[in-house]
């Protein structure tokens, strides 16, 4: 059963881990909160809200300076390359804010990676303000043998008069669980028409013409194109694009369809620990993946909800929803009041506080 978690995805993970010592995911996508206060901000003012107090203190409290020193000892017995990383950071000019969103992402990419089968993937979503740093920490986690690509996606919004070459690129670090494992289905870009020309009959499959493979198949066009780079041409989301949702970190379904298609099988496990308004839960279930997603958001779970059922009316609306199953607590009244005005039973055992 497909799975919805509106909790810290800490908590989550280390319960999934507990649960699953020899790991079960094939494909974890995230994209968390960048290390910067404008970007929750934005995400809680900016959209129809009620009573967003308590959300966003118990938003910011995740990404505080007060907790990090307590995820710092805490990763000391997980990992001491970490520690001596991060504790390294902290003693020289490095921010404070900087090093606890670090902290806080590093002990997240830690239990990520225990969770991921011997054959899975991990893509981490970043801007170039922290990829160096989180760069390291997956690295040391994963191991440098692991580590496949950087990959830039660059869109192209309005450009802004400033003292610098415009900022339009996000980056996508992408590692496997186990060097050489990984599922990997290479995509295949589209060919310019004269190239689709001059190939038309050709009687090989696989031919190389330069640096550019050639898979052609004669009657399928669909088949012929070139392997994808690094480097994605995708556009964002901007006001006029269909999937607009209006979260204001919303990620474009064709990112999320690459990734997905590249790195797992019809019928594989998805997870996306920042989910947001759904965009990886959404591109998972259009490809027939089994997918988890996580969010400590109410609004992010409302949206997802209402994104998997809306396109359906009646009884195959009722059906997709009977096939999700939400966990988790609500952390405040607007979180309690969407519960229980959406009817969504939460699995939590109260013994222990586990998310089931
Ligand atoms: C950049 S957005 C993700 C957007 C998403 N990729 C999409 O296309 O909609 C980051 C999300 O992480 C969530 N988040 C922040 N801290 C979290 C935590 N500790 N556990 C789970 N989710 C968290 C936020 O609520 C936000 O929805």
């Amino acid at each position: 059963m497909n799975k919805l978690y509106f909790s810290d995805c800490l908590k989550v993970l280390k319960d999934l881990h507990k649960a699953h010592p020899e790991g079960f995911i094939d494909l974890v996508y995230i994209d968390p909160p960048f290390n910067s206060k404008r970007d929750y901000n934005i995400l809680f003012e900016s959209v129809d809200m009620k009573d967003t107090k308590a959300q966003k203190e118990a938003f910011s409290d995740t990404w505080s300076n007060v907790s990090y020193l307590d995820t710092l000892s805490e990763i000391q017995y997980l990992d001491l390359d970490l520690y001596n990383f991060l504790t390294t950071l902290d003693n020289i000019r490095v921010s404070k804010s900087a090093v606890s969103y670090l902290t806080t992402m590093a002990i997240r990419i830690y239990y990520i990676h225990k969770v991921l089968k011997n054959t899975g993937s991990f893509y981490l979503h970043c801007d170039p303000t922290m990829s160096h740093y989180l760069k390291i920490i997956c690295d040391l986690v994963f191991g440098t043998k692991r580590f496949r690509n950087e990959i830039i996606w660059h869109y192209k919004r309005w450009p802004a008069v400033q003292k610098n070459y415009q900022r339009m690129h996000d980056v996508i670090l992408f590692y496997s669980r186990e060097h050489g494992l990984n599922i990997f289905n290479t995509q295949l870009g589209k060919l310019s028409e004269g190239t689709i020309k001059r190939w038309k009959g050709k009687k090989s499959k696989v031919e190389f013409e330069g640096d550019i493979r050639l898979i052609t198949r004669m009657t399928d066009e669909d088949s012929i194109g070139r392997p994808i780079d690094d480097v994605w041409d995708i556009a964002v989301i901007n006001s006029q694009a269909k999937e607009r949702l209006g979260y204001p970190t919303q990620k474009p379904e064709d990112l999320l369809e690459i990734i997905i298609k590249a790195s797992s099988n019809e019928g594989d496990l998805v997870a996306d620990f920042f989910c947001g308004c759904g965009t990886t839960i959404a591109v998972a279930q259009r490809l027939k993946r089994n997918w988890i997603g996580v969010d400590i958001s109410h609004l992010a779970i409302k949206l997802i909800l209402d994104r998997l059922t809306n396109p359906y009316q009646g009884p195959r609306a009722k059906v997709i929803r009977e096939s999700i199953q939400v966990s988790g607590f609500p952390v405040d009244l607007a979180g309690a009041k969407m519960l229980a005005e959406n009817l969504i039973t939460v699995d939590l055992d109260f013994k222990t506080g586990s998310l089931k």
